[in-house]
């Protein structure tokens, strides 16, 4: 549990194009539904797909007048300055600046991070409460978190992510005595059963028990995704046809169903009354 009040998730993975950002709205939309108050922050300034996820859900709002919950955002800069230590410093700064004006209006932070190595993302690790890294359901996903031995399976050594995240860890255990939750979760998992699918299973299981942290069951690979990030909605917001150009369908609610799975399995404090205001989903005949 956060230090400061708020309970911080960090969506990351060096990984690019795992599913973090994705995951984030979710996580996030879920968790307002349930009557929870969150913000997201984003800190990859180079792509800014959470904030402009975050704007588009804010045209949806402005143009179809309709009512869903929407997060308190922040998109924290990446700073340019000529010297390192300053942008470090700097950036430190408003870091700790957005963290302690939402530590008493928020539960929960959600923080999305790019698909890199940099100051802000190594800060925004070192703050998490829950670390949520959506993997892609392929092996050479796997990389990113150890190096795997090819004939037995076994990861062999920690890739460069996993030791930053572990350096974070430890950090943030000796300055506050605070550990962070690492959970690994599958992403667009194919429908088709497959060798792969199982490869990827039994892999994982042995990084994180190698790593220190647990694995939570996958999000599978839906096309509903690619609809929703112009509409900035996601599959907990009520999702007519004319809005998304088609009915929803049973993959919509499967897909709602792997999110609460996911976000049962993050343990989060309890820190409101628990509710769900996700509309009932009308699906097509
Ligand atoms: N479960 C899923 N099924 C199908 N498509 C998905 C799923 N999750 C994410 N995607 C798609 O994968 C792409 C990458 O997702 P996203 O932008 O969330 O990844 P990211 O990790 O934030 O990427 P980056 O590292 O570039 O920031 C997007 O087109 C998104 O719509
Ligand atoms: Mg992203």
């Amino acid at each position: 549990m956060a230090q400061n009040g708020a309970h911080i998730i960090v969506v990351g993975n060096e990984k690019g194009g795992s599913g973090k950002s994705t995951t984030a709205l979710h996580l996030a939309v879920y968790l307002l539904h349930q009557g929870h108050r969150v913000a997201t922050i984003d800190v990859d300034s180079r792509q800014q797909t959470l904030t402009r996820y975050v704007r588009n859900r804010r045209t949806t709002i402005d143009t179809t007048g309709r009512q869903v919950p929407m997060p308190k955002h922040v998109h924290l800069p990446t700073a340019w300055g000529d010297s390192i230590r300053e942008n470090k410093r700097t950036e430190r700064d408003i870091f700790a600046k957005a963290i302690t004006s939402l530590r008493d209006e928020v539960d929960l932070v959600v923080i999305d991070t790019p698909g890199f190595d940099g100051n802000l993302a190594r800060l925004a690790h070192g703050l998490a409460d829950t670390l949520v890294t959506p993997v892609n359901d392929s092996m050479i996903d796997l990389d990113v978190l150890a190096r795997i031995d090819p004939l037995s399976g076994e990861p062999i050594e920690t890739s460069p992510y996993s030791r930053n995240v572990q350096r974070a860890r430890a950090d943030r255990l000796a300055s506050t005595g605070s550990g962070t939750d690492w959970v690994l979760v599958r992403n667009r998992i194919s429908n088709l059963g497959s060798r792969n699918a199982s490869q990827v299973q039994d892999t994982i299981d042995r990084i994180a028990a190698r790593l220190g942290c647990r694995v939570a069951d996958g999000i599978a690979e839906r096309v509903i995704f690619r609809s929703l990030f112009p509409i900035g909605m996601t599959v907990f917001d009520p999702l007519e046809a004319d809005l998304l150009g088609g009915a929803p369908s049973m993959s919509h609610v499967n897909a709602r169903q792997e999110y609460r799975s996911l976000v049962a399995a993050l343990n989060l404090p309890n820190r409101t009354a628990q509710t769900d205001t996700a509309a009932p989903m009308l699906l097509s005949a």
